[in-house]
Formats: C-alpha cells, sequence, structure tokens
C-alpha cells in the first residue's frame, strides 16, 4: 500500500482541494500519513496569493526535499508539488526546483493524483530529465456533492466550495490567474452535500468561493455587469441556498465567507434575517473605502456604495457582526486616503477587521502602477490602522460582558460564538470541560484582547481566567 503525506497551505479553498486528493488516495487504496518521513510520496499543496506564500510553499518544498537525503527509504521519495503556485508557476519551477520535484500538478488534476502517483512509481525518471508536468491549460475544474473527499477539519465544522475562479477584475489580485474563470455548482449540489455532512454530525457549514455572492450569477443569461450592482430586490441563486440551507434537519449554524460587496442586494440581507441558521456574522471584504483607491484597485463599487450597503446590512440584520479587510499601501494611496480609511474604520466600528500591506506582485496590473509605497510607509499606515481597530476591538469585546452567548465548543475549554469563524476570528474561552463539538450557553465574563472568557449560563464566576472584568 503507497503511503502518502500532504502538506495543505494557503486557504480554505485550497484544504478543500487537499480534501478532495485524500479522498481520492483512499479511494485508491493508498495510506495518507501525517509523518512525512514514513511516506513513499509527499505532495505539497501550495498557495501563490503574494510572494510571503510562495516563499512558504518554496521552503517547504526544499525542507522536504532536504530530509529525503536522510534515510534510504526517503531517497526512494516521490516529492509532487500540487495547488495555486504549481498552477501559476509549473513553467519556471520546473527548472528552479528540477532536482527538488517529481511533478507538478494543478488544481484539475485533484481527481487524478492517485492515477498520477502510480504513473510516477511505473516509470523511472531518466537522469537530469525534467520534473513531470500534468498540468493541462486553464482551471476549469469544480467539484461535486459526490466528490470523494476526507474531510481535514475538526468534525464539527466543515468548508463547502459552492464555487470556483473568479470575474472579478481587481487589480492587485492574482487568483483569476490562477483560478479562472468564475463557475458555480447547482443548488442542489450543494444542498446533497450539505445534508449529508450535517448527517455526519456536521455543526457549522462555511461556504467558501472567490466570491460567494456570485454565486450562481456566472449561469445568467444577461451576465451582471460588473460595474453596475446587482437588481438589490431580485432573488439570487445565493438567497435560494440559505433558504434551502435553512430547512434542512438538525441544530446547526452555516456561515457566509468571502462575500464581494458588489453582489450584495436587499433580498440577501432580508434571507440572512429571515434563516436563523444563517450565523449573524458576514465576511465581507472591503479593500478601501477612498473612491481613488477603490477606483485604482478596480473593486466596483464606491465609497457611497459601501457606506450605504453597510447601513442596510446592519438595519436589516439586527446583532450582526461584519468582518472586512483592507489594504494600505497601495500604488498611489494618499495620507489623505489613509486619513479617509481610518475615519472610517471609527465611524464603522467592524467587530471583526484585518489590515494587509500591499503586496506588488508579478502579472497584476498594480504591479506596474506608479507611485508604489515604500515598506516604511506601508508599515506605519498598517500601524496605524490596527491600533485604532485593536481598540474598536477591545470596546467590541466590552460589549459582550454579561452577555449570554451560544458557543459552539472547538475543543476542551476552548469554543467560538456566531461572530467568530473557524481560523480567523476570536475564542471564546470557557474553563470547563465541554465536550467538544457541542453548541453550550455561556455568559462572557471578562475579555482578553480579541477573545472573551465565559461560564457556562448558572455558574458563578470564579477568580480563575476572569482578567480585564468590565472596567
Ligand atoms: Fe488560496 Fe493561496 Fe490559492 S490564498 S486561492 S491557496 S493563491
Amino acid at each position: 500500500m503507497i503511503k502518502v503525506s500532504l502538506i495543505s497551505l494557503g486557504c480554505a479553498k485550497n484544504l478543500v482541494d487537499s480534501e478532495i486528493m485524500v479522498g481520492h488516495l483512499h479511494q485508491a487504496g493508498m495510506q495518507v500519513i501525517s509523518d512525512a518521513a514514513k511516506a513513499e510520496v509527499v505532495i505539497v499543496n501550495t498557495c501563490s496569493f503574494i510572494d510571503s506564500s510562495k516563499e512558504e510553499s518554496i521552503s517547504h518544498i526544499l525542507e522536504v526535499h532536504q530530509n529525503r537525503g536522510m534515510t534510504k527509504r526517503r531517497k526512494e521519495q516521490k516529492l509532487i508539488v500540487a495547488g495555486c503556485m504549481a498552477q501559476r508557476f509549473s513553467k519556471d519551477l520546473s527548472t528552479s526546483l528540477h532536482d527538488e520535484v517529481d511533478a507538478f500538478i494543478g488544481l484539475d488534476q485533484v481527481t487524478k493524483v492517485a492515477p498520477i502517483i502510480e504513473s510516477l512509481f511505473a516509470s523511472e525518471r531518466a537522469k537530469n530529465a525534467a520534473p513531470l508536468s500534468f498540468i493541462e491549460g486553464k482551471s476549469t475544474y469544480i467539484p461535486d456533492y459526490d466528490t470523494p473527499r476526507f474531510r481535514l477539519t475538526p468534525k464539527h465544522f466543515a468548508y463547502i466550495k459552492i464555487a470556483e475562479g473568479c470575474n472579478h477584475p481587481c487589480t492587485f489580485c492574482i487568483i483569476p490567474q490562477i483560478r479562472g474563470r468564475h463557475r458555480s455548482r447547482t443548488v442542489a449540489s450543494v444542498v446533497a452535500e450539505a445534508r449529508q455532512l450535517v448527517k455526519e454530525g456536521v455543526k457549522e457549514l462555511n461556504l467558501i468561493s472567490q466570491d460567494t455572492t456570485f454565486f450562481g450569477m456566472d449561469t445568467w443569461d444577461q451576465r451582471p455587469n460588473p460595474r453596475t450592482p446587482v437588481d438589490s430586490t431580485r432573488g439570487t441563486a445565493l438567497t435560494t441556498l440559505l433558504r434551502q440551507l435553512n430547512v434542512i434537519e438538525g441544530d446547526f449554524w452555516i456561515r457566509l465567507l468571502y462575500t464581494h460587496p458588489a453582489h450584495w442586494s436587499d433580498e440577501l440581507i432580508r434571507t440572512i434575517a429571515e434563516c436563523p441558521k444563517v450565523a449573524r456574522y458576514i465576511d465581507i471584504p472591503l479593500q478601501h473605502i477612498s473612491d481613488r483607491m477603490l477606483g485604482l484597485m478596480q473593486r466596483e463599487t464606491s465609497g457611497t456604495y459601501i457606506r450605504d450597503l453597510l447601513q442596510r446590512i446592519r438595519t436589516g440584520i439586527p446583532g450582526i457582526a461584519i468582518r472586512t479587510t483592507f489594504i494600505v499601501g497601495f500604488p498611489g494611496e494618499t495620507e489623505a486616503d489613509v486619513d479617509e480609511l481610518c475615519q472610517f474604520i471609527k465611524e464603522t466600528r467592524f467587530e471583526r477587521l484585518g489590515v494587509f500591506k500591499y503586496s506588488q506582485e508579478d502579472g497584476t496590473r498594480a504591479a506596474k502602477m506608479n507611485d508604489q509605497i515604500t515598506p516604511k510607509q506601508k508599515d506605519a499606515r498598517w500601524h496605524r490602522t490596527m491600533a485604532l481597530q485593536r481598540d474598536i476591538a477591545h470596546e467590541v469585546s466590552k460589549g459582550y460582558v454579561g452577555r449570554k452567548l451560544r458557543v459552539l465548543v472547538d475543543e476542551p475549554g476552548v469554543a467560538r460564538g456566531e461572530a467568530d469563524a473557524p481560523d480567523i476570528d476570536g475564542r471564546v474561552y470557557v474553563p470547563i470541560t465541554l465536550p467538544p463539538g457541542s453548541f453550550a450557553s455561556v455568559r462572557i465574563t471578562g475579555y482578553e484582547d480579541y477573545d472573551l472568557l465565559a461560564l457556562p449560563v448558572g455558574q458563578m464566576p470564579s477568580t480563575r481566567k476572569v482578567a480585564k472584568q468590565a472596567q
């Protein structure tokens, strides 16, 4: 039985690809193990979003290769590079990693990984021959409900990839060139997968794609003009999907991640408000608020549109927690743009916020723009916005103290509320062992930075772990 070890890097979308690979390896009778030292094949599923992700991917590849020299068994080990970096750079990498890598596979080969491994063992690589490449043109693949998949997340939460690819023209982003045009699954396919996951005991379904709000719009007769926000009253495949997921029997949350602001509608706001299983949480990457920057980034939105949308969301879905991300240091950004962004952060008081320093990526239009910002300026802008958010986050956390909250227990002593997505947001620490994967009712007793401290409802606070009690 061939033993395979897999290192999954990058985002949740890449993790789903890793899960599909593991599912197919199991189906082919191969054994997937965590210890790379004992494996005959190591797959590194890479990320290529920004320079630091490429560096991380390369360093994992080099480390696996170096360790191959350690034992006789590992000298025979095959190293396969998969994922976004392989899809985009396999030609360059096949020269620069000529000796290290045995084969490159792209995004569309995740279901073919087992026969590819068999073919690597079937024929000896000739001395000095280039690594094999199994990448065939642009990515068009999309998984279905019955695609073999072995989940790598804890038993109680799962990611569901509802679409793949992206049609947005953001000038800073390389992902559409890697992952291809947007293609959605059908509502029926996603619902079938969700039903199965809930049956298996999943308590949180995290819907993901490059742009979740665009779900189904790629199949419209008349595709939405990217520069014009969609008809706000029109139901979309996403609203249909949410309503159908909401009526699946069982106790679970549905969480919407990666919603581009351009395709929100009043109908979507109404749907979330009317579906109790949809978490009162949305992830809506805004990237900036200054019209000049939104124009240069080609975000298909404006400051006025964003302010109005957020107000409609807050009014339409009481208690909603909004997570967003901003980019600072984009080419041409002035201090006035940063002032406007800071003012906007202060006014909006996002419950969750991440700020990224712009990264100049080869192959993007922004990389060729004039007025690139110096690393020092980027640092200063990042520190300024993050310091502002830190104060807001403390106030948000303080506002929870004394409140009752329903949480999902991730591991002994650690849980999350609806306002916290797995691996991205804060946690709720409960110093009592509650069964992982169960919902519990807790009362918030204090907070630490971005995390909350709580006790099960009915228990009195002890002196332990109640730092920063409502001051
Ligand atoms: Fe994700 Fe990195 Fe690819 S962020 S989509 S794994 S480039």
